[in-house]
């Protein structure tokens, strides 16, 4: 089995963005965007590890997930919609894994994902332990 290098963080908490009243025996959104992505064969998801998160601190732009891995650009992508935006996330995702530095080609965004990429985060800078003792 493949290692998971590539984390993708599914706000579990992301309300849906509507003012009607919410109903307390549906799941939440996120909730239910995460099992959507669980549902997804295997093999879509191979190098990524699923992980549940609550509050990416983007909640009026839910629902929210995080790409992120060890020296790579970690990107936020909201106003998912766990009935649409599955297949989305998960090629960006792989897009991400497949790079480098986490940085995929604009063309190979999907343009859903392309227009709600809410931020992107450099990776952490490396640095000897003797320079972040000193700090
Ligand atoms: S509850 Fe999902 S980003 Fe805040």
């Amino acid at each position: 089995m493949e290692s998971s290098d590539t984390t993708l963080f599914v706000c579990v908490t992301c309300r849906a963005q509507t003012t009607d009243a919410p109903q307390a025996d549906l799941p939440r959104p996120g909730a239910r965007l995460l099992a959507a992505i669980n549902a997804v064969p295997e093999a879509q998801r191979a190098g990524l590890a699923i992980e549940p998160v609550e509050c990416l601190s983007n909640c009026n732009r839910s629902c929210t997930v995080a790409v992120s891995a060890p020296g790579k650009w970690t990107y936020v992508l909201g106003t998912l919609d766990p009935d649409l935006h599955v297949d989305d996330v998960l090629t960006f995702a792989r897009a991400h894994r497949a790079h480098e530095a986490g940085l995929p080609a604009w063309r190979t965004r999907p343009e859903y994902i392309r227009k709600n990429t809410i931020s992107r985060v450099p990776p952490l800078p490396s640095r000897a332990p003797d320079e972040v003792s000193s700090q």
